[in-house]
């Protein structure tokens, strides 16, 4: 019964075929228009006098999407009061999860709805992140069968706004599946998702004083959620500096067992070597650089190729970024949606802008004229030391090497700090033995792009600067939530 045996996840795969209610997905795009998606009372403190947010479609700032009421520092202060760890036994658990992975399932349409409006989902994207939020939901009620230690408590859980479901989900399925109560709080940009998820949470039978959502600003939530003594652990997803925030807020108030989980940005390298088959690098550089506009922590943000290559295959790869099909998520061709908001945008579009005056941009696609879009752009420089930080968009950089720097080009990667995804293109067995051996990242992909890890079977997550571990979607993960059991040793 413990075995993790995905029926509908990853393992057989959904694709664009499955979505043949076509009725009902397209029933789901009106229903968030209307104010009904206010407020988040479902908690058992509800945030019905907090400030409102509205939530506006990324790829169409004119289109509502819904709004959400945000809790306050107070109503966070007295969801912390009324939160218990999930005392039913392991087999309850993992029953209510799975039957939360089955809600998930059957409320696809809706859901799929809710990743294209509001979060900006391509309709390959928002599937991918529908399987890996199932997949987190079975993998975790499975493997909570094998643990042996007791629930730490109450976990705060912290969400980033680029995998809304998937994370969301993955952070707290972890928490409940260990026995912890859990406070969620998703990304301001996208409660109306996570508000909708924890409904299915609680529908398929979690506690609400096990879960309870607290939508609303990081900033003013922060210290209360990660700083309290009635927070007994934190898992974080989201940038560096934020998880480094947290650490600070976390040593001023939690209790000193407190622990933090956190998964962080990353610098992510490829190399392609002057072996690599073309075709194949350049499809998954294109993947790795470009899919899901470039916003994913995995994404690849800096291609070193090999001199001698470099003028065929860059000319390859923008052949192959022509292909491309910017536009709206709603329409099943559309490869690369709009980033999360009009921030990001001018933020991306200042980067580029800066690029262009230096003579730094090789290639760069038109953007739609309306919605928060950045058209995929690849900018000259001359190694990964150039980046000063995480370009959370589809902005790829590229550097050449010769072939005897494969050593320098490993250190200057490592010399970053981050340690998420690093790619490797090479039909030289033993060049794979050495970049390996050398590289310090969580995830290193060969011959393949280095987005999308399996739950399960890809137990993904960082070092250094990139986070704590362990690796989500991994056995080692389940373990952290829960410490060894108190123990009454009698005369
Ligand atoms: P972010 O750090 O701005 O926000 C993440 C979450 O933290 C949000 O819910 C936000 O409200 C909250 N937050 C902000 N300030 C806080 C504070 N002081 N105290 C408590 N919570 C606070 O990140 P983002 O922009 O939402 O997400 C993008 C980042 O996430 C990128 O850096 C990306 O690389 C990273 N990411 C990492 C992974 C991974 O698995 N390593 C996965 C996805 C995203
Ligand atoms: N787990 C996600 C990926 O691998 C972030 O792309």
């Amino acid at each position: 019964a413990a075995l993790y045996a995905p029926e509908r996840g990853n393992a057989q795969g959904w694709d664009l075929h499955d979505l043949t209610d076509l009725a009902a997905i397209e029933a789901a795009r009106t229903p968030f228009q209307t104010a009904q998606w206010q407020a988040a009372p479902l908690t058992v403190t509800p945030a019905t006098d907090g400030p409102v947010r509205v939530v506006v479609n990324p790829a169409a700032p004119a289109d509502t999407v819904g709004q959400i009421t945000e809790a306050t520092p107070d109503h966070a202060a007295r969801a912390l009061q009324d939160a218990t760890v999930w005392s039913a036994p392991v087999t309850e658990r993992a029953a209510i999860l799975n039957a939360a992975a089955d809600l998930y399932e059957a409320h696809f349409g809706e859901l799929f709805a809710l990743l294209a409006r509001e979060a900006g989902k391509t309709p390959n994207d928002a599937i991918a992140e529908l399987r890996e939020a199932v997949d987190f939901l079975r993998y975790y009620a499975a493997q909570a069968h094998h643990l042996t230690n007791q629930a730490r408590g109450v976990f705060t859980c912290i969400s980033p706004w680029n995998f809304p479901l998937a994370i969301f989900t993955g952070q707290i399925a972890a928490a409940l599946a260990s026995g912890n109560g859990v406070l969620a709080k998703p990304a301001e940009s996208t409660s109306l998702i996570a508000h909708r998820a924890t409904q299915l949470l609680h529908e398929a039978g979690v506690p609400f004083a096990a879960l309870q959502l607290l939508p609303g600003q990081g900033g003013a939530l922060g210290p209360v959620l990660t700083g309290s003594p009635q927070v007994n652990g934190v898992c974080f997803t989201g940038s560096t500096a934020t998880a480094q925030r947290i650490q600070r807020t976390m040593a001023t108030g939690t209790p000193a067992d407190a622990v933090l989980i956190a998964e962080t940005g990353g610098l992510n390298a490829m190399i392609v070597d002057s072996t690599a088959l073309p075709e194949q690098a350049v499809r998954d550089i294109v993947a790795s650089a470009f899919q899901s506009a470039g916003q994913r922590c995995s994404a690849l943000r800096c291609l070193y190729v090999q001199e001698d290559i470099a003028d065929s295959l860059l000319t390859m790869l923008y052949g192959a970024m022509d292909q491309l099909v910017l536009g709206d998520p709603w329409h099943h061709t559309t490869d690369v949606g709009p980033v999360i908001d009009a921030r990001a945008q001018a933020d991306f579009a200042a980067y580029i802008a800066q690029a262009r005056e230096r003579g730094a941009v090789l290639k760069e696609l038109t953007a739609p004229d309306t919605g928060h879009f950045i058209a995929p752009t690849v900018i000259r420089v001359s190694g990964i030391a150039e980046m000063e930080r995480e370009i959370f968009g589809p902005v790829l950089h590229v550097a050449t090497f010769k072939a005897h720097q494969i050593d320098a080009v490993v250190d200057a990667v490592n010399a970053t700090g981050y340690g998420l995804t690093f790619g490797l293109h090479t039909r030289i067995d033993s060049r794979v033995e050495q970049v390996s051996s050398r590289i310090r990242v969580g995830n290193l992909y060969v011959n393949r792009n280095q987005i999308g890890a399996i739950v399960g079977s890809q137990p993904f997550g960082g070092e250094g600067l990139s986070g704590t571990g362990p690796k989500a979607g991994g056995p080692a993960y389940l373990p952290r939530f829960t410490r060894s059991p108190r123990i009454a040793h009698p005369f």
